[in-house]
């Protein structure tokens, strides 16, 4: 694996910790309402919203990209006993997700632009805010939409601000923009309210953590949290004009 990726080492070590850390697990709990050892921004009430998606009659297939551990798979299984797929660059996340979820379950280490699945294979793909580290926008939806089975969905977690430069508007992202080149369909919700909300929940309770961070020897990682949530200690008419997020729904069959 190449070790110049963009922040490859950074998530190494972030998962390594993610799997020894008992107080970021209780952390995850409670800021986010489940530990997908997040590293940022999904909480339950988005990856809830994914569910809908998701066949009830048959046994679905899901794929996660750049999945981590696996947590939030293992959540979707759970809740609708699906087959789930996951890729991710990081060894330390692939190999934890696969200690954790072994049952009907695929897991690969791998980057985006590398990785590749059969035609027509998923039910559901699934994005959390991984869509930013493909090599080639235009290239990997064209892959994701060939995955896709006919009337599949790709479930999108998207956020400006941070790795993405702001845009105007839901319409003129990256994604977005790729998306419409294509003529390819797709509902969108802007929660960036709700992110606001959120991460001013997350930093009341990483400040709660901080002495158990400290006592773990994971301080560095309190700082990381308190660091993610440093656009939100603002009111929240300004945040929203450094920050969005959104969520898009494609539905393959609703290509134009
Ligand atoms: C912002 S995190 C999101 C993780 C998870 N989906 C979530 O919502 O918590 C980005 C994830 O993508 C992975 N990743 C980053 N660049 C990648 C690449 N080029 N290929 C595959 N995975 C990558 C990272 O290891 C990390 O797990």
């Amino acid at each position: 694996m190449e070790k110049d990726l963009l922040f490859y080492n950074e998530y190494e070590q972030f998962y390594l910790m993610a799997r020894k850390s008992e107080v970021f697990r209780l952390f995850c709990e409670k800021a986010f309402g489940m530990d997908f050892s997040q590293d940022g921004f999904s909480d339950i009430s988005q990856t809830d919203r994914i569910l809908q998606y998701i066949p009830k009659n048959e046994k679905a297939y899901i794929l996660d990209i750049g999945c981590g551990n696996g947590k939030m798979l293992g959540y979707l299984q759970e809740k609708t006993n699906c087959f789930i797929h996951g890729f991710d660059y990081s060894k330390n996340a692939i190999e934890t997700a696969k200690e954790l979820f072994s049952i009907d379950s695929e897991f690969i280490q791998g980057c985006i632009g590398e990785v590749d699945y059969s035609e027509e294979m998923f039910d559901v793909i699934i994005s959390m805010d991984t869509m930013y580290f493909a090599p080639d926008m235009s290239d990997f939806v064209d892959q994701i939409m060939k995955w896709l089975k006919k009337d599949g969905v790709f479930f999108v977690c998207y956020q400006e601000g941070d790795v993405m430069p702001k845009t105007e508007n839901v319409n003129t992202t990256v994604f977005a923009k790729t998306l419409l080149d294509k003529k390819i369909d797709f509902d969108s919700i802007d929660i960036t309210r709700e992110t606001y909300d959120m991460l001013l929940h997350k930093r009341v309770i990483a400040n709660l953590f901080e002495k158990e961070f400290a006592e773990e020897g994971n301080i560095d990682w309190f700082n990381m949290l308190i660091g993610q949530t440093e656009y939100a200690n603002r009111p929240y008419e300004e945040f929203a004009k450094v920050m969005s997020r959104y969520i898009y729904i494609v539905r393959k069959e609703r290509r134009c």
